[in-house]
């Protein structure tokens, strides 16, 4: 089995404004440098708001920060009349490698169907973007159809209807353990990646199936070890902990708590 580079993914939310952004990078980046992080073996990645894009970028450029840059959503199109939205050609101009489609904030307060999510997959990928996935079950959904049911389903129809699939990576983030400090158990994250990685195997063969897979939903410094140890989880997608520097670099760290 090829070795997955873990993912470590900070996910601001509508958090920070473009100074805060600068000071939040720079710290961030001088904290995992004064502890030697290797970013080749885990790779570091900041989602910050699209008004700030431009600053992060300029910094990480400026002092060869080795942190990735993603952005939090795009458009489905490439141009024209759609007030409002942000195209994946403005975002790779800016030196965006990675970004975020269908988090369940979107699906829920955006209407965001797995139709729009396919449709930006396909867009993310018309700009050399690497859509990072976001799958998860609610609680409703969780006691009536189970844990694995709902992430595989959103995870098939995202990579459906392709003519050829790009890199992806997909995020199991369960809506209940988003943002309310209840976190799923490292059982059960790696019992749902592994029937997502399962579905992608069946669907699209085995080099696909060797895509990334993150857990996210409450991550911390102190729990981040637990979902990586049996090597099925690939990285984690970091919400409130990735606003702050020594957590967020802590969870980055996650090599000084296990073997890799
Ligand atoms: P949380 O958010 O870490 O604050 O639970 C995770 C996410 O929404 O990506």
């Amino acid at each position: 089995m090829t070795k997955r580079t873990p993912f470590i993914a900070g996910n601001w939310k509508m958090n920070l404004d473009h100074l805060q952004a600068i000071a939040l990078i720079q710290k961030l980046s001088w904290t995992l440098s004064d502890a030697d992080h290797d970013f080749s073996k885990v790779e570091v990645c900041v989602f910050p708001p699209f008004t700030d894009l431009r600053s992060a970028q300029t910094l990480i450029e400026a002092e060869k920060f080795e942190l990735k840059l993603g952005a939090q959503d795009l458009s489905k199109h490439d141009s024209g009349a759609f007030t409002g939205e942000v195209s994946g050609a403005f975002l790779s101009k800016l030196g965006v490698g990675y970004v975020l489609i269908g988090h369940s904030e979107r699906r829920q307060y955006h209407a965001e169907t797995d139709e729009v999510v396919r449709d930006k997959v396909a867009a993310a990928w018309r700009h050399n973007l690497v859509p990072v996935i976001c799958v998860g079950e609610t609680l409703e959904e969780l006691e009536t159809e189970g844990q694995s049911a709902v992430p595989v389903r959103q995870t098939l129809a995202a990579l459906a209807g392709h003519e050829t699939l790009g890199e992806f990576v997909i995020a199991y983030e369960p809506v209940w353990a988003i943002g309310t400090g209840k976190v799923a158990t490292p059982a059960e994250a790696e019992a749902v990646t592994k029937a997502i990685r399962a579905s992608l195997k069946e669907s699209f063969g085995d080099e696909v199936a060797q895509s990334r897979i993150l857990y996210g939903g409450s991550v911390k410094a102190n729990n981040v070890a637990g979902f990586l140890a049996s090597g099925e989880v690939d990285g984690v997608l970091v919400g409130g902990a990735s606003l702050d520097a020594e957590e967020f670099a802590g969870i980055a760290r996650l090599q000084k708590h296990i073997v890799l």
